[in-house]
């Protein structure tokens, strides 16, 4: 084995997504939908540590620790015994303690939990020496959940399928954000079911990226990505959610460029012009009473990736 108890382990920073466009198709046999979508990654991160253990386990740390499972129901438990399970009898893998020190909303379309099962795989990878390269990681990713492909991949990237199939997209500049996160989270699956509720009459079509939004991210301007900001699931949450609805209006109204339903909600995601224009907006929409935190935030930033530095690690803590 190349690791065992007592070691320091290895640490994993790994990113939030927000979806710049999701387009979602029909319903298909298997109960996912299938997806055209612009995946993005911004720069508020969960990191994950694992350690060499007697026994599997996991710990929550941080604002959002009380609301993620912390036993077999945890995704990044499962990521890690998965990786351990596809290696099997090729290299000497044992159990981990993994800590999860948690800034990504829970239940908030920002993909946390796919990024705390790729942050694992990732972690699981560097401290068995397993060097397993991306079809390993990338086929492991797809089996535990629809966006820990991304959340491996980061940057901006083009997502198909059921959002498992990531191919970088052709974007330049940086983008700042406002996030705005509510206090009671939304459940992915009733908001892709109350999609189906409200296009029951309608012949919908297999979903394609925008030329708008690729044209956008070409440009690097945020005015232009502004207008192709776009999410089919946004009338689904809000919906469910019509306080949502408000939220975003209160933040147009407080100067943001454009405002947008993240994935499957409940966050909303702002974009701004610059810096500045994000602390504005930041304090206006801290007033808001729907909004429980806002969050400042700019993207694209890489995937998952082990820490390495001393100023990395320094910051993490
Ligand atoms: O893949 P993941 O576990 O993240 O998906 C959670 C749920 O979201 C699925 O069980 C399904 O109800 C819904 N979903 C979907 N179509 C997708 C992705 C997710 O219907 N492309």
């Amino acid at each position: 084995m190349t690791s065992s108890v007592g070691d320091p382990g290895v640490r994993v920073r790994v990113p939030a997504k927000i979806n710049l466009e999701l387009k979602v198709g029909p319903r298909r046999e298997d109960g996912y939908h299938e997806l055209a979508t612009v995946f993005h990654a911004v720069d508020l991160f969960d990191d994950i540590t694992v350690t060499p253990a007697e026994e599997w386990g996991v710990a929550v740390i941080g604002p959002y620790a009380d609301l993620v499972p912390a036993d077999s129901e945890n995704l990044a438990l499962a990521a890690a015994q998965l990786l351990a399970e596809s290696v099997g009898q090729e290299a000497e893998v044992g159990p981990v303690h993994i800590r999860i020190d948690k800034s990504i909303p829970v239940a908030g379309g920002m993909a946390g939990g796919s990024a705390d099962a790729a942050g694992a795989l990732v972690a699981c990878d560097s401290l068995w020496g397993l060097r397993s390269g991306p079809g390993l990681l990338h086929e492991c990713a797809a089996s535990l959940g629809s966006d820990v492909n991304f959340a491996l991949a980061g940057g901006t990237a083009l997502g198909s399928g059921r959002g498992e199939k990531v191919v970088p997209a052709l974007s330049r500049g940086n983008y700042h954000w406002v996030l705005a996160v509510s206090d009671e989270g939304l459940s992915t699956p009733s908001v892709f079911a109350e999609l189906d509720r409200l296009r029951a009459d309608q012949d919908v079509p297999q979903p394609q990226p925008s030329s708008a939004m690729m044209a956008a991210l070409r440009s690097g301007d945020p005015s232009a990505l502004a207008g192709a900001l776009d999410n089919d699931l946004q009338q689904a949450a809000i919906s469910l959610r019509p306080d949502l609805g408000e939220v975003i209006d209160a933040g147009i109204e407080c100067g943001a460029l454009a405002g947008i339903v993240s994935g499957s909600g409940p966050t909303i995601v702002f974009l701004v012009k610059d810096h500045d224009a994000g602390l504005d907006l930041s304090v206006g929409l801290a007033a808001n009473r729907v909004v429980a935190q806002v969050h400042r935030a700019a993207g694209p930033v890489p995937g998952a990736h082990v820490l390495t530095t001393a100023n990395e690690i320094g910051n993490a803590r």
